[in-house]
């Protein structure tokens, strides 16, 4: 979910509503705004996209100075207008919106409802905070909402207004993200950044636990004893076009483009003059790295096959064993971490619930907490030890494209620093791994030059209704991604598998005309693959390799081929991810997808 509020002498609803746009990638399943207008508070909210929301506005040419929008993912609820956001105590003089979850909402619901006869209008966890507020409320907003915080448990960022206190937005944080656009006579609130910078690059990043008073002039913050606390202005320096489409159909598609760029500066900003990598800021000593005994990569999603390949280049370039898990399994399965783990969590939002509560749960076993995050700034950097930005810049589309492959360098230059910095890596071979590194920016820009064969194949495959994707080594890795990419935006079931575990069982899925994408870009492994090749061949299968311009071998036994430059076999995942998320775009292009806000998907995912 997100949220937006607005407090001063412009357009609250346009300026809300042109946020909850920017927002729409944190959940879109209905969205709503609630604005106070001549002694009331109004609220409109409507099931389905801010289109929606904004037509209605619209029409009756609405007119406010304040006021606190939502776009809703619904998690406590099916999306409806009734769950939709902002909720309202019995008397309407009190609007909120709520990104998290109120974890004891049944108890205080069926409280609010025994004791004091209050009757609910959703079924959301939400609608409990208005209610609290609501029967606070003693001529104090700020107090009525600091009782209703302490009965609260669970994850919320929330902004109240309040019809009687029509000067006033507040706002609290507890593990959801808020912060602070800082106006000229005019304040802001929102869940992310992307949804202010139209109109202010001056932002407080609001800590766990604090409650914000705004009114049109001054913002004061308030910690979890109640005292004013100062915070420092945090200056945003990325272009506000950063976030706009600049001419490209879709996001992803601009930001498939924006790879050379990110990878360049996630590279180049680590090197020092020597070219040696250098993790700017982080602390890991070689005493640190060589008092670790196991490094656990815990992440979610499209990150998580970033942490695959981490897995592999790690394990080799800095002798240590590296154990992978997608995060909400981690939590769970009481894993074996002490002071002697290092924990890396990738995250491009840096806000995902399962990843921070992994994070949570392996910082208190005592490990060292290592994030990779693209959101500065994000809870999970905030609560890391350590934090290396991928500079992938700000990320629209829900399909993750220039956050994983920045992902991946960033996989590289730990691995190479770990490595060198504990003299386990032969000085040759670190500089020939730079060497490579710095060429796939180059490579890259060459690539995305020519579509020609990625828009043949999707033009004669894009009808197609089920896809196996096989790989072996990094290129098993790779084809996770590969296949999430398809099925998430084009909905076609699509299904990765290690090309020597096909035989085991998936192989019996295999049709005359089932299309089988196999990634052979691993030297090592191309006769393998060759031969896996043929399996699916054999059963009819209709094959499209993925390889090295040098192994052209590969047309003997595939129907046909999609080529990447020739690269050293370990950073071949840089390169090979690219076409596969073309072809993804291309195929769901041409059958007319919501690229980039796919179906039941939410860029960040901020609920467990
Ligand atoms: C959601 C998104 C995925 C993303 C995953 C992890 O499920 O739809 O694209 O990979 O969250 O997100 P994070 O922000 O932690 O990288």
């Amino acid at each position: 979910c997100g949220i937006v509020g607005y407090i001063g002498d412009g357009n609250a609803s346009d300026i809300i509503i042109e946020g909850l746009k920017k927002l729409e990638y944190r959940g879109y399943d209905s969205s709503g705004i609630a604005l106070y207008k001549e002694g009331k508070i109004e609220v409109r909210k409507f099931k389905g996209r801010i289109a929606n929301l904004e037509a209605a506005i619209e029409r009756e040419h609405f007119t406010s100075t304040i006021g606190i929008g939502h776009t809703r993912w619904a998690t406590h609820g099916a999306p409806s207008d009734a769950n939709a956001h902002p909720h309202s105590n019995t008397d309407h003089s009190i609007a909120i919106v709520h990104n998290g979850i109120i974890e004891n909402y049944v108890e205080l619901r069926e409280w609010l409802i025994k004791e004091h006869g209050i009757a609910f209008i959703s079924e959301t966890d939400s609608e409990v905070i208005g209610h609290l507020i609501g029967l606070y409320y003693d001529g104090n907003l700020l107090d009525a909402v600091n009782k209703a915080v302490d009965m609260m448990r669970g994850a919320y960022g929330i902004g109240v207004i309040c019809s009687k206190e029509p000067d006033k937005l507040i706002a609290v944080r507890k593990d959801s993200p808020l912060v602070v656009g800082l106006g000229e006579g005019c304040n802001f609130i929102a869940s992310d950044i992307p949804a202010l910078l139209k109109h202010v690059r001056k932002i407080y990043l609001i800590e766990n636990n604090e409650t914000v008073v705004l009114t049109k002039n001054d913002v004061k913050i308030y910690n979890a004893d109640r005292k004013e606390v100062k915070r420092d202005v945090f200056h945003v320096t990325w272009d506000a076009d950063a976030a706009e489409k600049e001419g490209y159909d879709h996001f992803m598609l601009k930001e498939i483009y924006e790879q050379p760029k990110g990878i360049h500066e996630t590279l180049n900003r680590r090197l020092d003059e020597n070219g040696i990598v250098k993790l700017d800021g982080i602390s890991l000593t070689k005493e640190d790295l060589e008092g670790f005994n196991k490094v656990y990569i815990v992440a979610c999603g499209t990150a998580y096959h970033a942490g695959l390949v981490g897995k592999y280049i790690i394990e080799k370039l800095a002798k240590i064993p590296v154990e992978v898990d997608v995060a909400s399994e981690f939590r769970y399965r009481d894993p074996f971490v002490d002071d002697k783990t290092l924990f890396i969590a990738i995250s491009q939002s840096g806000e995902t619930l399962d990843t921070l509560a992994a994070l949570r749960e392996a910082k208190n076993k005592g490990a060292r907490i290592l994030s990779v995050v693209n959101v500065v700034g994000s809870s999970v950097a905030r609560e890391s030890d350590d934090v290396f930005y991928t500079w992938a810049g700000p990320e629209i589309a829900v399909a993750s494209t220039k956050a994983y492959t920045t992902q991946l360098m960033c996989m590289y230059l730990i691995a190479l620093y770990m490595g060198h910095t504990k003299g386990v890596i032969d000085m040759e071979l670190y500089h020939r791994y730079i060497d490579e590194l710095q060429k796939v920016p180059d490579k890259l820009r060459d690539m995305l030059a020519d579509e020609t064969t990625l828009m043949e194949i999707a033009k004669e495959q894009y009808k197609l209704e089920q896809v196996f994707f096989i790989g072996r080594g990094l290129d098993s890795a790779v084809s996770f991604e590969g296949s999430l990419k398809l099925k998430e935006i084009s909905y076609i079931n699509s299904f990765a598998i290690a090309a020597g575990e096909l035989k085991h069982g998936t192989i019996a899925l295999i049709e005359p005309g089932t299309l089988v994408l196999a990634l052979a870009t691993q030297d090592r492994l191309f006769e393998k693959m060759l031969s896996n090749i043929q399996e699916v061949k054999a059963r009819g299968a209709y094959v499209i390799g993925l390889a090295k311009e040098g192994n052209r071998d590969i047309e003997k036994q595939a129907n046909r081929v999609i080529y990447i430059p020739d690269c050293m076999d370990d950073i071949a995942p840089l390169l090979s991810v690219v076409p596969l998320q073309l072809l993804a775009y291309n195929i769901a292009k041409l059958r007319g997808c919501d690229i980039d806000k796919p179906k039941n998907l939410a860029k960040s995912v901020t609920v467990e």
